[in-house]
């Protein structure tokens, strides 16, 4: 079963609770939320107040992609703002392991963001402590980019790798998710599918996931 996490970078920033909650009741499964700093990548989304604010407008789990650095003073604040799942980068601080500890005894699901560029060895030990692993398949900053094809041999291997491990972390695959290119997605082994312009930038929210959900 492919999940649909929308992202809600898309959505339309001034009517942010409405939109949250048309998205739930459209059959999200997740809502996908950008925290973007302008200096881990080149732009500005929101911090955990919205997040917080928003909580009260959805009950589907909260999946929070933290692109700041430093990363580690910010994990209590979106766990407190009612965050279900954190996941970073590893080049965002000093220590992966001790940022995924963390997250956890915060009672909150961790994942590991891997970037076009970052190899699958930056796991290497810390996939104990993973429940997720995101595949970056453009570089992180913005929406509405392409598809990096170059990306779906990643995802098959970590497929792969989480079936011998025997352990149950979803793999999610983020940037430039559509009807065309989420086909090769689930091929390859993605459970997890975000989707920014994909959703809200159609007019018609159900359609849109259920779309994507359809394996081609
Ligand atoms: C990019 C973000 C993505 C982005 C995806 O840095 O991590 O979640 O919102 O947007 P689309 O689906 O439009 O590529
Ligand atoms: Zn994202």
């Amino acid at each position: 079963m492919v999940r649909i996490a929308p992202s809600l970078l898309a959505a339309d920033f001034a009517r942010l609770g409405e939109e949250v909650r048309a998205v739930a009741e459209a059959g999200a499964d997740w809502l996908h939320l950008d925290i973007m700093d302008g200096h881990f990548v080149p732009n500005i989304s929101f911090g955990p107040g919205l997040v917080r604010a928003l909580r009260r407008h959805a009950s589907i789990p909260f999946d929070v992609h933290l692109m700041i650095a430093p990363v580690d003073p910010y994990l209590e604040a979106f766990a407190a703002a009612g965050a279900n799942l954190i996941s970073l980068h590893p080049e965002a601080g000093p220590h992966l392991h001790r940022s995924l500890q963390t997250i956890k005894a915060l009672g909150c699901q961790a994942g590991v963001v891997l970037n076009p560029a970052t190899p699958i060895a930056a796991l290497d030990h810390v996939l104990e402590l993973c429940d997720l692993i995101l595949v970056m398949s453009v570089n992180p900053g913005f929406g509405g980019q392409s598809f990096l094809t170059s990306q779906l041999d990643k995802i098959a291997t970590l497929r792969r790798r989480i079936d011998a491990s025997g352990r149950a972390i979803a793999l999610q695959v983020d940037g430039g998710v559509t009807v065309a290119t989420a086909p090769r997605c689930i091929a390859a082994g993605a459970d997890v599918l975000v989707a920014g312009t994909a959703v809200f930038g159609q007019p018609d929210y159900q359609a849109a996931i259920a779309a994507l959900r359809r394996v081609g």
